[in-house]
């Protein structure tokens, strides 16, 4: 099996790791890829994005299966793409079409597709500016906090939550008018919720499923989940909230409807989806749908699947799921990431990696480096997470804290944290 992964950050390294593992893969390609990755594979220079370059790559390599990280090649309708191309149709792509990729790609298309299928979620209301004053008038029947979310991709930043209802009025305007461009031409409405968040991830071929470890992660810069978003500072699996009882109802709920309503709707869906939940008084309600994994929360999630991972995502493309066993290591997982000082705002990059001969106990998963004059060197803002096992979380933590003590750069930064609340 040759296999071709897609991205270039702590998720992909994840996955290219569990990848690497199995017995039926031949040969490893990432693009663009990190230097962890290449010590896995070949990594391949071009975006994850640039789908001629990926479909040169493709034959070149002779490449059976296609797994795509990140959402935008998705979005962008990869894997149409492929099948659409004479050359490129019997190459499996493992990522949602373009139409079912709009359950991320447009939170109007996801709002819709819930209240079709029962699915439980918040109150909401779609807004465009043709429809201004109604958008208000929902607002108003609302108590605070006001949520608002740009209809499309905006980087993970377009949801704003707000305390006055005068300024989300005008947060609501401003959004209209292109605070976030084209992704805010249409903006949702949402009732808030209150509760405690957790992610869970399926993979799918489209009629059969497989849950796959749930995890939380902690998007907050500050520790007890203060200050600016980010791309995440740590992430942990198994979650206490999610027991038996509660997955039971994510199941039912949630999950089945999910993916019987994708089936009847003729939408064709085979890879991950990411269900990013909320637990409001033991009732689990759907905040979001990713069409990929989450990052950190597959740097967690990867340790904890025993199972053969190519030969479950075998099960995706042969369309016989059902046939496949997913074991789960019931050790916990927890992962800290690295991050440069500044970062979520202003950051340098090109600060040289240390002590990384000294990690004991613990995964590395690069997210941000390079290799510049032989050196490694941070190159984005979530430079490197720290990945552990424990018998209980706290041990696994301390693993994980240990060792991210002994990684050195100027600016560094992590949360001690993270699982704090569970
Ligand atoms: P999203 O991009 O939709 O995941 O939203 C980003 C974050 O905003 C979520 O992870 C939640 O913490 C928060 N959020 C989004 N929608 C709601 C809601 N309806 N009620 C409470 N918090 C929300
Ligand atoms: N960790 C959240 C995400 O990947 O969107």
């Amino acid at each position: 099996m040759n296999i071709l992964l897609l991205g270039s950050g702590g998720r992909e390294h994840a996955l290219a790791w569990k990848i690497a593992q199995s017995s039926q893969l031949t040969n490893l390609y990432i693009a663009p890829g990190n230097p962890g990755t290449s010590t896995l594979g070949t990594n391949l220079p071009f975006s994850a994005d640039d789908f001629q370059s990926i479909k040169i790559a493709v034959l070149e390599h002779e490449i059976d299966w296609v797994i795509v990280g990140s959402e935008d090649p998705l979005v962008k309708g990869i894997a149409d793409f492929f099948a659409s191309d004479k050359q490129l149709k019997n190459v499996s792509v493992i990522g949602p079409s373009k139409i079912a990729a709009q359950l991320e790609g447009s939170k109007n298309f996801a709002k819709k597709f819930m209240l079709r299928h029962g699915i439980p979620t918040a109150k909401y209301f779609s807004v465009t500016s043709e429809t201004i004053d109604e958008g208000i008038q929902f607002l108003q029947q609302l108590s605070s906090p006001y949520v608002l979310k740009a209809d499309g991709l905006a980087a993970g930043k377009g949801v704003l939550i707000i305390d006055s209802l005068e300024e989300a009025e005008q947060e609501l305007k401003s959004m209209l008018e292109g605070k976030f461009g084209t992704a805010s031409k249409t903006v949702v409405i949402e009732q808030f919720l209150s509760g405690i968040e957790c992610s869970v991830f399926v993979i799918t071929d489209g009629n059969n499923y497989k849950i796959l470890p749930e995890a939380k992660d902690y998007k907050r810069i500050g520790e007890g989940d203060t200050g600016l978003n980010t791309g995440g500072m740590g992430a942990v699996s198994p979650v206490s909230f999610a027991d038996k009882y509660f997955m039971k109802k994510v199941e039912e709920y949630i999950i089945r409807p999910t993916i019987n309503g994708l089936r009847e709707e003729g939408i064709v869906y085979k890879g991950f989806i990411f269900f990013g939940l909320i637990n409001v008084k033991g009732e689990p309600y759907v905040i979001e749908y990713n069409v990929r994994m989450g990052d950190p929360e597959t740097e967690a999630v990867m340790l904890r699947i025993k199972s053969d991972f190519v030969d479950l995502l075998g099960g995706v493309v042969n369309e016989n799921l059902d046939e496949k066993e997913i074991k789960i290591d019931e050790r916990f997982a927890a992962t800290v990431m690295l991050v440069s000082g500044g970062y979520p705002q202003a950051y340098e990059k090109g600060k040289e990696i240390s002590g990384l001969d000294k990690v004991e106990g613990s995964i590395i998963f690069h997210a941000g480096t390079a290799l510049k004059n032989g050196k490694l060197v941070t190159n984005g803002g979530r430079v490197m997470a720290i990945s552990s096992y424990g018998n209980t979380m706290k041990e696994a933590l301390e693993i994980s804290l240990r060792n991210a003590e002994k990684i050195n750069f100027e600016g560094k930064y992590f949360r001690k944290d993270i699982g704090f609340d569970l």
